[in-house]
């Protein structure tokens, strides 16, 4: 993997996400580390020295969110292999070992987990994290679509602090 520097990237974050979809790691070697598929997200700049970031939104029953909760980074990784991302994103870490049975391999960096292989990774730290409120809602026909189990994310912004490819 190569560092490269954010502001020569050349994606397009709608594809990016809602298309190609991203791995979500969280946890490290010595405590243990999950993986999820996610396709929900943003990236942009944020706050003073307009800060490279990524926002994750991830619902309070996945057990990668324990893992995020517990530690200071999680990556987004983009791969290939959509059968992988299919399994990682209907199985739970909590009943099985996923990088083994979705056939990929953690990659331990920066202190965090990405994935081997991946085309791109984001390494994130986490900035800021706040729960998506059934008040909060403008458009009151969301909650009763998206969240119809009461199984609401938490939304986490994240400085990339560094990628790779
Ligand atoms: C294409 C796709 C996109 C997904 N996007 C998200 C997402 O943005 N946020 C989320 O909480 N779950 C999302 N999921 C669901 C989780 O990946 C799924 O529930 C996963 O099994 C959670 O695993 P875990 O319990 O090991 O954390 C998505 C699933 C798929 C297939």
């Amino acid at each position: 993997m190569k560092e490269i520097d954010l502001r020569e990237l050349n994606l397009n974050p709608f594809t990016l996400f809602g298309n190609d979809w991203l791995v979500l790691t969280a946890g490290d070697e010595r405590t243990g580390c999950n993986a999820m598929t996610v396709s929900w997200g943003h990236l942009g700049c944020l706050w003073s020295h307009n800060r490279p970031t990524a926002v994750v939104y991830v619902r309070q029953s996945r057990y990668t969110k324990e893992l995020i909760d517990k530690s200071d980074l999680f990556t987004l990784s983009l791969i290939d292999d959509r059968n992988a991302l299919g399994y990682l994103g209907s199985h739970s870490g909590r009943d099985e070992n996923k990088f083994q049975n979705a056939g990929i391999k953690p990659l331990f960096t920066d202190g965090t987990t990405a994935i081997e292989g991946a085309k791109l990774v984001f390494v994130c730290k986490k900035l800021y994290k706040a729960p998506i409120s059934p008040e909060n809602f403008i458009d009151t026909a969301i909650p009763a679509k998206d969240y119809a189990n009461g199984d609401y994310h938490d939304m986490y912004i994240a400085e990339i602090i560094k990628a790779y490819e």
